[in-house]
């Protein structure tokens, strides 16, 4: 499986937690925490593009799990994330690594992964890549976490959602080279894969979602 160009967030990374907050001020937070708590004890998690790793502590404090492999495309971010969870004591086993879902060995497998507005940045083609490359990580019965951007039915909310998903496309194509153009189809990438929606909640006016999904068990 061909892997996916990998965008590049050094640059950005020490801003990027203030960037997002002054767009959206705690939404994107609040919609990667809102499902933690389901997350099993015990279980060996995987968190891709974490970013700046604010949602570590806050994964250690709802929940916990045994193994945490941090897995993140940026250096800088991981700098950041390491540093931030050396201020918080944690049990727990967290594994830096910088990388993508193509530096996960071929004998990991995990409980739950979590992908917060990472997917987004990538084509169809690539997205559907890397989640075919998540889901053979994951162990029957295993949760994804997934939160990201969502275009709502509504005519009246695409009118502000559109130009806003637009402005950001073209920000972080020129300051991060992502590839992605428009939001990958989610629903149809999952539901190929066998993944199910358990939970979904809604932030920032529908204009982000938190989802749970799930793969049923074979018979
Ligand atoms: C838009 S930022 C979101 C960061 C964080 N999840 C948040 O919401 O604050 C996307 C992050 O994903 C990382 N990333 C992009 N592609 C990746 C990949 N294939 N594997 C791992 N990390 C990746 C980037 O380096 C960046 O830190």
């Amino acid at each position: 499986m061909p892997s996916s160009p990998t965008p590049d967030f050094n640059l950005i990374a020490p801003v990027y937690d203030a960037l997002a907050q002054a767009v959206y001020g705690q939404a994107q937070l609040k919609a990667q925490a809102h499902f933690l708590p389901l997350v099993p004890a015990q279980s060996r998690v995987l968190i891709l593009g974490g970013g700046s790793g604010w949602i570590l502590p806050q994964l250690l404090q709802k929940s916990a799990p045994a193994q945490v492999l941090y897995l993140e495309a940026s250096a800088k971010m991981v700098h950041l994330a390491k540093r931030r969870l050396g201020q918080s004591p944690s049990n727990t086993n967290v594994e830096f690594r910088v990388g993508t879902e193509a530096d996960l060995l071929p004998q990991e497998k995990f409980h739950v992964v979590i992908t917060p507005f990472v997917l987004d940045l990538f084509s169809q083609d690539q997205a559907q890549n890397m989640m075919q490359r998540l889901s053979q990580a994951l162990l029957p019965s295993s949760l994804w976490l997934h939160t990201d951007f969502y275009l709502s039915a509504s005519p009246t909310q695409r009118l502000w959602q559109k130009p806003l998903l637009w402005s950001m496309y073209k920000f972080f194509g020129l300051v991060s080279g992502i590839s992605g153009k428009s939001l990958p189809p989610f629903e149809l990438l999952f539901t190929s894969l066998g993944f199910q929606t358990k939970q979904e909640a809604f932030f920032f006016r529908g204009f982000i979602r938190a989802q749970v999904l799930q793969r049923p068990d074979p018979a």
